[in-house]
């Protein structure tokens, strides 16, 4: 069921544009999604991908890293930079092995009640991994939604109660098509509708975007990254 604006236009761009990158293949586990996006939280594509590929052949499985100690983890992480993620990643597994058999829970307060896992990444999880209607809110998804439907450059610095709002009310009503409208969002942001130098000229949406048709007004304020 099709039911935004902006839905059409955006799944239609993903399904030329999307990225192929491994955590998004249909034979990802829910595990290595987890361990994909705990990466990509800080650390860009390209530096993940060598070490999430590292770490999927040696840790296969939440059991094979909670078998070994922290230290590990935080070796292997390389130089993906916050290496708190990495002491995270090895609680989590742990977490999943004693609470949850080994397996990553499918339930959203279950996700979010691991360590180290917050609201993005659960909803991230349930989404991606388990097919789940949830609004995925990154940096790329804020910014999108801010341009696109508030009309600013760049949204708060802190996420606020109506962004949370605005993108559950643009989530499509099946699970199916929610899925994938979160990921095409976020493939957006970081491919199109960028930071600094927004390609608006690629954009599908760049005909309904509140932030062009008002002549794309800078920020007000500080100069922000986001
Ligand atoms: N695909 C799924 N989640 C992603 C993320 N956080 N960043 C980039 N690509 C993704």
């Amino acid at each position: 069921m099709i039911d935004n604006p902006y839905t059409t236009a955006v799944l239609a761009w993903y399904d030329v544009n999307a990225r192929d990158l491994p955590w998004r293949h249909p034979d990802a586990t829910p595990w290595s999604i987890l361990v994909s996006e705990v990466m990509l939280q800080q650390t860009p594509v390209v530096r993940v991908l060598p070490a999430w590929r590292e770490w999927m052949k040696r840790w296969p499985a939440p059991a094979d890293l909670a078998a070994e100690p922290s230290g590990e983890a935080v070796r292997m992480w390389h130089r993906l930079g916050y290496p708190r993620r990495a002491l995270n990643l090895h609680a989590c597994a742990t977490a999943i092995v004693e609470r949850h058999g080994g397996e990553v829970p499918d339930d959203h307060s279950e996700l979010l009640a691991l360590p180290g896992v917050g609201a993005y990444t659960a909803a991230a999880v349930a989404s991606f991994a388990f097919g789940q209607r949830h609004a995925v809110l990154d940096t790329n998804v804020r910014r999108v939604l801010a341009r696109a439907h508030t009309g600013v450059q760049y949204p708060p610095k802190t996420q606020s109660k109506s962004e949370t709002r605005l993108a559950e009310s643009l989530l499509p009503s099946d699970a199916e098509t929610a899925v994938r409208w979160g990921v095409a969002v976020m493939e957006l942001g970081a491919l199109v509708c960028t930071a600094r130098s927004p390609a608006c000229a690629d954009c599908p949406i760049a005909d309904k975007c509140a932030w062009r048709l008002a002549g794309k007004p800078a920020h007000d304020g500080p100069p922000r990254r986001a």
